[in-house]
């Protein structure tokens, strides 16, 4: 039997996502419930790391007072990172050289001394590795999965999607108008790292012509090929949407960034690339629009707040049974728990066999392939 719990700690880690304040004020209203204290630590773990940053405290009391009237807020209230894995943490040297240290043992001395008995963790593949890391060296941990991207394993959906998906979608809707006065290629490239996710559904449902996503390798000859049978029928417009780590045939991914110690390589600039050379190969206008932190922004939609706090509930709940490294999942209709083991480090990218891509494939939506 697992023992009796008195406090708990949240943090959220990587990019934010819409989303992130609903799980917060929902696990923070469950565990009071329980009668638990809850803590929520600043900017991934960097609360931790660095105290002496926060006036307040880098590892502050939330109360329901707290968490009050934010469920429909974007961002979070605690802050995040995307630089500070505290697995492999950046340790800048006296030389200017960076090199990584292990910082984990950090935290779990942390937790013991503030008698902290659970963690749960709010984040994507990076945060739900470090999250199943510590709970490997003895740490209590939940995971609830975040992320815009979708690119989640073994549940239907994380958090953030939903809202990115119908902000990407709203914009495609916008573009048409524009793209057909002007008789233009409107390409439109939207985030989601290396799948194609949001690519996918926010191109169908915002009715795009020809699509880019990184599971299928593109010839751009092809959708310039699409472009002219467009054309060709009188229809003097086209809406192409590349996701950020769409890859050419022949090519490379677009970098905006190249990796560096404690950071991934950061994708982006694709769509400017395919907008040129769709120019000079249909001869047509063509222009490109990024819309890539815009997607992070912004109030949930009611399907990404409900799937939130369902998230955060579960993950008071699966503490209070007794679960530990575990995540949070959405099995269609209902939540469960997969072992964190089962996540960590692994991608869900777009099944090519699925119906969706067979969806787009008999609207007769171009893939580049
Ligand atoms: O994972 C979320 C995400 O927005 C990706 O879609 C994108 O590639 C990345 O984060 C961007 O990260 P940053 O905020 O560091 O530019």
């Amino acid at each position: 039997m697992a023992e009796r719990i008195r406090r708990i700690a949240v943090c959220t880690g990587g990019g934010d996502a819409p989303g992130l304040n609903a799980v917060i004020r929902s696990a923070v209203i469950a565990a009071l419930r329980h009668g638990w204290e809850v803590y929520g630590i600043r900017d991934g773990f960097n609360g931790i790391f660095f105290p002496e940053r926060y006036p307040e405290g880098g590892v502050i009391r939330l109360t329901e007072q707290r968490v009050r009237g934010i469920a429909h807020l974007g961002g979070t209230i605690l802050g995040t990172t995307n630089k500070g894995n505290p697995l492999h943490f950046p340790l800048h040297m006296p030389d200017g050289s960076v090199q990584e240290v292990d910082r984990s043992d950090e935290i779990l001395q942390y937790f013991a001394r503030q008698e902290i008995d659970a963690l749960i963790s709010i984040g994507g593949d990076g945060s739900l590795t470090i999250a199943n890391a510590l709970h490997k060296k003895g740490l209590r941990v939940v995971g609830v999965p975040k992320t815009i991207d979708n690119d989640l394993d073994k549940t239907y959906t994380t958090f953030g999607f939903d809202t990115a998906v119908a902000f990407a979608t709203e914009c495609i809707d916008r573009l048409h108008s524009t793209a057909e006065s002007h008789q233009r290629v409107m390409v439109v490239e939207v985030m989601g790292r290396y799948a194609g996710w949001i690519a996918l559904h926010a191109g169908i449902a915002g009715g795009a012509h020809a699509i880019m996503i990184p599971e299928i390798p593109y010839d751009i000859d092809k959708v310039a090929a699409k472009i002219a049978s467009r054309e060709g029928m009188g229809r003097h417009y086209s809406l192409v949407v590349v996701a950020e780590g769409a890859l050419p045939k022949k090519g490379q991914r677009s970098l905006a960034a190249a990796a560096e110690v404690g950071h991934s390589e950061r994708l982006g600039g694709i769509g400017e690339q395919v907008a040129q050379s769709l120019q000079s190969l249909t001869g047509k206008d063509a222009r490109a629009v990024v819309l890539g932190h815009l997607l992070r922004g912004g109030s949930p939609t009611a399907f990404d707040r409900l799937a939130a706090m369902r998230f955060g509930t579960a993950a008071v709940r699966a503490l209070a049974s007794g679960k530990n490294g575990v995540m949070v999942a959405l099995a269609i209709p209902n939540v469960n728990f997969v072992p964190l083991e089962s996540v960590a480090g692994r991608m869900k990218a777009v099944p090519l066999d699925g119906d969706t891509m067979h969806t787009a494939r008999e609207l007769g939506i171009s893939f580049g392939d």
